[in-house]
């Protein structure tokens, strides 16, 4: 769930108002967490970073980004629990239905002529973004032919991502979703109910390979025809956002295409004139050069 602190508990937290001395200790908290663990949130971006690390204090039962800082750095579990506050999983299936709706309708016929297919779902969270891929890809009869690389920097996401396991109060949602994404079956062809959960059938599975990756500080790793990046580079600053532009472009092959969220966009950033919009309102761009 996400979770939203109003700028006024803020305030009262940061008691006395120090702004500059906040923002000392916030960078030194940072540097610290990236030289000990290899974390880097340094390039965050601030006001998001921010809420939720005052956010983390208060559960944590601390005073001070300082005494976060003591905590986080001599105790291991604490660390987890800040990468878990600061990884913000939120996801769906078929989030944003018309952006699966365009890709099946604009994009899979561009997929349909190449041999194999080859896709990244960079910050996948817990994976409802890939397994509506593999439906996607599964009807239009192109899963055979493709490998859906899904990464993210939260281990305990991609646990949850692996197993394909998802409440089943959520279905309902994602049932409407799938119909508007232009699913052209029954939704619950594809899971089977048990108590409160529902199990993705394991042949959606079968070609997708969920490992960790970290955009902050990882580099790229293979060839791809598309790339899924959603609701991820919103947390980030433009010096974060342009490293992970560069990563992309390294990592797409020539007419290779990139997702980016709803809020999201190539304006402003290095890369932007390397790519050729295809569907400004979905954000879906085709790499030219
Ligand atoms: C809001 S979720 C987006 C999930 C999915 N793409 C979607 O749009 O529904 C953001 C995800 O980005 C991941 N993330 C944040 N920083 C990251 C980084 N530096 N490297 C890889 N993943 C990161 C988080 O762990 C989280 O799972």
């Amino acid at each position: 769930m996400d979770i939203c602190i109003s700028d006024d508990f803020e305030e009262q937290l940061t008691a006395g108002g120090n702004r500059e001395r906040e923002d000392i200790e916030l960078e030194l908290l940072l540097e610290g967490i990236h030289r000990l663990y290899g974390y880097d949130f340094r390039n965050y971006a601030l006001p998001s970073l921010r809420r939720r690390i005052w956010h983390f204090i208060h559960s944590e039962n601390v005073k001070s980004i300082s005494a976060l800082q003591e905590k986080v750095l001599h105790d291991r579990a604490c660390f987890e629990r800040m990468v878990q506050t600061l990884s913000i999983p939120v996801t769906e299936m078929f989030r944003d239905p018309n952006v699966f709706k365009t890709f099946r309708e604009n994009i899979v016929p561009m997929l349909r002529t190449y041999p194999y297919i080859r896709i990244w779902h960079a910050g996948c969270s817990t994976g409802e973004e890939v397994y509506s891929m593999a439906i996607l890809l599964h009807e239009e009869g192109l899963y055979e032919k493709s490998r859906i690389y899904a990464t993210d920097m939260n281990d305990r996401s991609l646990a949850v991502a692996r197993q394909g396991i998802f409440g089943i109060e959520k279905m309902k949602q994602y049932t409407k979703n799938y119909i508007e994404a232009g699913g052209t079956r029954s939704f619950s062809e594809y899971y089977t109910a048990k108590y409160n959960s529902v199990i993705f059938k394991p042949f959606l599975q079968k070609n997708i390979i969920f490992a960790e990756h970290n955009l902050a500080t990882d580099r790229s790793f293979n060839e791809f025809n598309v790339i899924f990046c959603r609701n991820v580079m919103i947390y980030f600053n433009d010096t974060l956002r342009n490293r992970v532009h560069g990563l992309f472009h390294e990592s797409l092959s020539r007419f290779g295409i990139l997702v980016l969220g709803s809020k999201e966009s190539m304006q402003f950033t290095e890369y932007g004139e390397y790519y050729e919009p295809l569907d400004r309102v979905e954000k879906i761009y085709r790499k030219m050069k």
